[in-house]
């Protein structure tokens, strides 16, 4: 059994992960915030956790998300989970049953996807317009279909590295008001902002409208850590709170979550994160320079890890010439079309992007968008090998 997800592939310069790049990962600083952590909470760092998460760490990152976003919840709106993906994996379970119908956002992160099939929902893309929506929630209403959910990553989005500009963003929270809605807004790149702040979350410009926020710390501190949170309404939150695995288990990562605190309290993130920062514009420029001096238009992402091009070459093809991505047509819930590649600039250095780059190029120059092409077993089936996130 290997000790991580990702597979290297001699010869191979893969552009299809989303995992940080190594020297990221603060072994250090994160030795150094356990060991405060355990000083300072002694006994209570080990011993079974509030329900919601540590209230050291709720306060931290209410005073947080007044930096970053336009709005701070209070603590009791704050939920503590094993990463994003748990937190969608939570409101999955508490929100969706089998069979309803779920509405997600197209292109948008593949692995969502998986995890809202798994819990035998079934899949309708829409795009975040308010006519489209309504459009689509009445004729699914009509056929006797429950919808509740809309899910989606309006900043920074991955695939495509754009986020959702501002008259729709401000009309969403409203539109699904109206029409009875839960949105899932997936906030996991918000604080990867390059040229500029993030722009301000659906969670916070709705401001009691029934808007969850999933949040991360994966891709601002380490994905290893399994630890995220969630932005919701008091009542979601206590409801999560009494779920039994929770009660039992005493919150869902409690040392993780009060060491998580010590390193915000002492500055050490905030240090971090303008590190990464630096560093990932770093790649993305390098990764921009050098498809642009290839001649390929590049869209330049203003945050996350991924850019979005057009073209679809042939993968084989792609690896024979010593470079990989993602085909497009993963991040449909339909399984189409197959008309653009995600590049993620996050995990190889400056020098590896620009040669990435120039294998890439005379492929994307040469390769037209292919035709509309519909994967018969939906998102599952799309997936080459295990979890490229
Ligand atoms: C949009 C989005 N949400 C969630 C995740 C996974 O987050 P976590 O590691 O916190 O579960 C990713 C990782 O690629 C992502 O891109």
């Amino acid at each position: 059994m290997p000790t991580i997800q990702y597979a290297g592939r001699p010869g191979v310069l893969d552009l299809s992960w989303g995992h940080p790049h190594p020297d990221a990962l603060p072994v250090g600083d994160w030795a150094a915030a356990t060991g405060a952590a355990l000083r300072e909470f002694g006994w209570q760092a080990l011993a079974y956790g509030h329900e919601a998460g540590p209230a050291e760490l709720a306060a931290w990152l209410c005073e947080r998300l007044t930096v970053t976003d336009a709005r701070a919840p209070v603590p009791a709106e704050v939920f503590v989970t094993a990463g994003a993906s748990h937190a969608l994996e939570l409101l999955s379970t508490q929100l969706v049953e089998p069979g309803d119908v779920v509405l997600v956002d197209a292109p948008t992160y593949h692995l969502a996807l998986r995890v809202l099939a798994d819990r035998g929902a079934e899949l309708v893309e829409v795009p975040p317009d308010p006519g489209a929506l309504e459009e689509v929630v009445t004729r699914l209403r009509r056929a006797g279909r429950t919808v509740g959910l809309y899910y989606l990553v309006p900043t920074f989005t991955n695939p495509t590295g754009v986020s959702l500009p501002d008259p729709a963003r401000r009309s969403l929270p409203v539109t699904a008001d109206r029409l009875g809605l839960t949105v899932v807004e997936d906030d996991t790149y918000r604080e990867l902002a390059y040229d500029g702040p993030a722009p301000p979350s659906l969670w916070a410009l709705g401001d009691g409208a029934p808007v969850v926020r999933i949040g991360s710390f994966a891709k601002s501190v380490a994905p290893g850590l399994r630890l995220g949170w969630l932005t919701g309404p008091p009542g979601l939150v206590a409801a999560l709170v009494r779920r039994g695995y929770v009660d039992s288990g005493g919150g869902v990562n409690h040392t993780v979550a009060l060491t998580m605190a010590a390193f915000g309290r002492s500055g050490g993130f905030d240090r971090h994160v303008a590190s990464v920062v630096r560093r990932y514009r770093g790649h993305r420029d390098a990764l921009v320079a050098a498809l642009h001096a290839e001649g390929v238009a590049c869209p330049v992402p203003a945050g996350g890890w991924f850019a979005w091009l057009p073209g679809a070459p042939a993968l084989p093809a792609a690896e024979a010439a010593g470079v990989s991505f993602l085909p497009g047509r993963v991040f449909f819930a339909s399984g189409g079309p197959d008309d653009h590649v995600r590049l993620s600039f996050s995990m190889l250095g400056p020098a590896d992007l620009a040669e990435a780059a120039r294998r890439l190029a005379p492929l994307l120059r040469a390769a037209g968008p292919a035709l509309r092409r519909p994967s018969p077993g939906g998102p599952t089936a799309t997936r080459r090998r295990p979890s490229p996130g």
